[in-house]
């Protein structure tokens, strides 16, 4: 088990944030889009890092008093130690500070895997959005966790 240390995106993790992501998805945002993220006032991004090297990344856009998570990747080689668990819990826990109410995400049906971690971090199924990738017009699961009364 890996103890990650947890930091906030800068421009020095950027590449190996890319790197994490193209392993990951099929559809990888480009090395722009994270690099215009640094730039975005609603863009928080933590990473994970392991031995001076960046183990996996998330990130959500803050509006109004909404959490969207936009990505969540963890390297090949560190998963099933926590490290995901960690990161949703990082941005839930920044989310609460910020008295954010509540938080949402979509994931793809078939990713059992991120599904059950959100599950165990209180985000609950609210509905389905129909052929929402592109790549392979999968189904999006939507998902949402409310934060109780910290929303003023
Ligand atoms: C989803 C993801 C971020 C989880 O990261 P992680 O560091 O493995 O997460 P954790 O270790 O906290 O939890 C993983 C859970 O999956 C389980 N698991 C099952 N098969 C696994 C496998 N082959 N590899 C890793 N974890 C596995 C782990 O046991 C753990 O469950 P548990 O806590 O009930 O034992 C990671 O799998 C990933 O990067 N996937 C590709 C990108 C992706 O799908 N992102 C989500 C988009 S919505």
């Amino acid at each position: 088990m890996n103890n990650p240390e947890m930091q906030c995106m800068t421009r020095e993790h950027l590449r190996q944030v890319h790197n994490i992501e193209s392993e990951c998805f099929a559809i990888p945002w480009s090395y722009d889009s994270f690099e215009e993220e640094l730039e975005n006032p609603l863009a928080i991004y933590l990473v994970a890092m392991v031995g001076g090297e960046v183990a996996g990344f998330a990130g959500m856009h803050h509006v109004v008093d909404e959490g969207n998570i936009t990505n969540i990747a963890v390297r090949r080689q560190y998963r099933g130690q926590g490290i995901g668990g960690a990161l949703v819990r990082g941005l839930c826990d920044i989310a609460a500070a910020k008295k954010i109410a509540k938080m949402t995400l979509e994931v793809r049906v078939g990713n059992h895997i991120a599904f059950r971690l959100y599950g165990r971090h209180g985000f609950t199924f609210a509905g389905i959005r129909k052929n929402y990738y592109v790549d392979t017009k999968e189904d999006a699961i939507v998902m949402w966790k409310e934060f109780g009364e910290v929303a003023q």
